[in-house]
Order: C-alpha cells, then sequence, then structure tokens
C-alpha cells in the first residue's frame, strides 16, 4: 500500500500534484474563465450577503484555516475570523443568521469540531464543511460543503489533506471574489492561470528531495526551532513548526516574522535553527532585514525563496529555491519544503513518522 515509499507520510506527501489536481477537478477553468463549487453555488445568496464567516478547525486544519482568512479577505472582501474549535464552542461566541460557520476536517470526525458546528447550527448560523473522508459525521452534519477528493490519508502527520484544504479555500474565495467583483478579470484570470500551474511547480519542488534530505541531516540534532513567515506565510511557519514538534518531537515555534523582535529574537543564538520563507514580493525588504537580525546573533538560518534570489540566499546557511506564483498561492508550494523537512528530520532521528507517540488520525475524544 506504500507503493514503495518507506512511509505513508512520504507517500502523501509525493501525491500532492494529483491531489491539488484532484480538489481543482470540475471546479476551474481558465479557458472559460471560470471557477465553480457546486456546495457553494447552492447557497451562494447566503455567501454573496454574509456578514462574516467564521472558520472553525483544530491542528493542521486550524492552519489552513487561517490561510483561507487571508484569501477570502484579501480577495472577496468579507470578514473572516478564524477559531480554534475548542476555544469557541466554550466562549459564548456570538453569532446570527447572516454569519457563515466553515468547519475544515480531513477526517470529519474530530469531537470539538464536530460540536462547535452543532453550536453553530442551533444559533441559526449556515454551516458548511471543507472535509476529505466522504460520509463522515461533519460532511452529514453540514448544511452544504466542499469535499477535498485528496484519498485516505493514513500518516498522522496531515499532508495532501492541508493542501487539498488550501486548495479548495482559494477555490472558494475566488469565486466569491467574481460574484463580488471584488476583483478585477484581469487579476482573476492570472490567479486562475497560475492556480492550474501549481501541481507542476510542486512536482518541480519534490525534485529538491534530496538536497532538503542532506539539510535535515545537518540540524537534526538542534534541539528547538523557529519558523518566520509573514502575510500569507505566516499560517505557513505555524504549520512548518507543527510539522516538526508532531513527527521529529523537536520543539518549534511559528512566528510572523515582525513578532521576532518583541520576545523570541532573545532565544537565538548559534544552536537555533531559523525557518524563514520569503517568497512574497510585499514587505520583502522587511523579511531580508529580519533574517539579517537573525544572521547578526549566530542563528542558522534556512531560507525558502524564489529562484534566482539574491539578498536572503546571500546569507542563510541552507537555500531552498521554489517556483515563483501569485503571492495568495504561495502557500501551495511554501508549506512542501517543510513536509519533506520535518519528514526527513523524524527519519534521521529514528521516529515513528507514520504513528508518532501519543497521537491519534483523528481525535474523537474532547
Ligand atoms: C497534524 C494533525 C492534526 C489534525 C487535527 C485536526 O498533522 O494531523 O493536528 O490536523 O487533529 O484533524 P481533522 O482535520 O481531521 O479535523
Amino acid at each position: 500500500e506504500k507503493e514503495g515509499y518507506d512511509h505513508f507520510m512520504l507517500k502523501e506527501i509525493y501525491e500532492q500534484p494529483r491531489t491539488i489536481r484532484d480538489a481543482m477537478r470540475g471546479r476551474i477553468s481558465s479557458k472559460e474563465s471560470r471557477v465553480a463549487l457546486r456546495g457553494m453555488e447552492e447557497f451562494a445568496n447566503r455567501f454573496v450577503r454574509a456578514n462574516r464567516i467564521i472558520i472553525v478547525a483544530c491542528g493542521t486544519s486550524y492552519h489552513s484555516g487561517l490561510i483561507g482568512e487571508y484569501l477570502i479577505e484579501d480577495l472577496a472582501r468579507i470578514p473572516v475570523e478564524v477559531e480554534y474549535a475548542s476555544e469557541f464552542r466554550y466562549r459564548n461566541p456570538i453569532l446570527s443568521e447572516g454569519d457563515i460557520v466553515i468547519a475544515l476536517s480531513q477526517s470529519g470526525e474530530t469531537a470539538d469540531t464536530l460540536a462547535a458546528l452543532e453550536l453553530a447550527k442551533k444559533k441559526g448560523a449556515m454551516i458548511y464543511g471543507i472535509v476529505n473522508a466522504v460520509g463522515s459525521s461533519i460532511a452529514r452534519l453540514t448544511d452544504a460543503g466542499s469535499y477535498i477528493h485528496a484519498g485516505p490519508e493514513i500518516g498522522v502527520a496531515s499532508t495532501k489533506a492541508f493542501t487539498g484544504q488550501v486548495t479548495v479555500l482559494t477555490l472558494l474565495a475566488l469565486s466569491l471574489a467574481r460574484k463580488l467583483s471584488t476583483i478585477s478579470n484581469t487579476y482573476f484570470q492570472t490567479l486562475v492561470r497560475e492556480l492550474e500551474l501549481i501541481p507542476e511547480k510542486v512536482e518541480e519542488i519534490l525534485k529538491e528531495n534530496d538536497h532538503i534530505k542532506y539539510i535535515a541531516g545537518e540540524v537534526k540534532d538542534h534541539h528547538n526551532a523557529l519558523y518566520l513567515g509573514r502575510g500569507y506565510n505566516f499560517p505557513v511557519a505555524l504549520e512548518g513548526a507543527l510539522k516538526l514538534k508532531e513527527i521529529s518531537y523537536v520543539h518549534a515555534e511559528g512566528y510572523p516574522a515582525a513578532e521576532m523582535k518583541h520576545g523570541p529574537i532573545a532565544l537565538i543564538d548559534e544552536n537555533m535553527p531559523v525557518y524563514v520563507t520569503a517568497t512574497n514580493k510585499s514587505a520583502y525588504d522587511k523579511i531580508v532585514s529580519n533574517v539579517q537580525e537573525v544572521v547578526a546573533r549566530k542563528g542558522r538560518v534556512i531560507a525558502i525563496v524564489n529562484k534566482g534570489e539574491k539578498a536572503i540566499a546571500g546569507i542563510a546557511d541552507h537555500v531552498i529555491e521554489i517556483p515563483s506564483t501569485e503571492e495568495p498561492l504561495t502557500p501551495l508550494l511554501s508549506v512542501i519544503p517543510m513536509q519533506l523537512l520535518s519528514y526527513h528530520v523524524a527519519v534521521e532521528l529514528g521516529k515513528n513518522v507514520d504513528q508518532p507517540r501519543n497521537l491519534a488520525k483523528s481525535v474523537t475524544v474532547e
């Protein structure tokens, strides 16, 4: 079943060019300049008139929810909040009929996410699911939804479900932006065309596997790691840190790059690997200066940059080059090296990659 791969996690990382394509299948066409999610079309009026969208999720799905917030606010201009399902349900949240609650879940069985949806439904909000497991409890409870079609995810560390969720959230944001005319036709076209190119760009990144494995060997003995990113790449920093923690048991934290100076910078010395994603065009010089601050304190910088980048590549200890794309689509690319890196660190440390200690694939306890 592992089809020649040593672990399900590696197999699932490598499946992503296909699973991202599957998440888009029948939903996007650059030729016809069209993006449509059937589940959403049914309730298009409610979406277009929504006061706000609240996304509830846990773990990795929460991180894709954060990217969803950036996408929907940036492109469709609808206010979005993202909440850990467990916090949302116990804090007496304010909800009204004009709100839409979207649950993100690979398994569709996560107890806290399910309970958050039940609460939202009781309060009259429309509930929407972005789920992988067909026929799961969350899929059955929701008013409407979109499957991500990633196929069974066996490795406990979520990889292809994450990129599948982000792909569907991108389609949702694009289709709302189209209906609300919040972006120009030209920009819409550019994003649709670029989105269709993402699977082959992911394939290109997967070819960096040997180089990433080498870097993993260089960093594996450090007991801590910091992940930094700005804008669309901030949630990716959180996800990178989670991937490292859960399978290699190395302590890692993700931060918005600019927050470093408000505390975490005190941690930086020659024993602290710092993973920086610098593929954004906006605030680029700011991230360059964040990296300079790390280098000045002898931190070890592993930089994920676009091909041909010089400023950061010139001062980083290790550089992983990825193809460039439109900024809202960068998470679909920048997360891939992080998945591979965590995988190789865990393998090098002899950990049980597919079944890390203390974790279960679906968390059905609250
Ligand atoms: C991380 C991971 C967990 C899940 C979380 C939510 O790799 O797998 O953090 O993302 O338990 O699970 P789902 O998406 O099934 O609701």
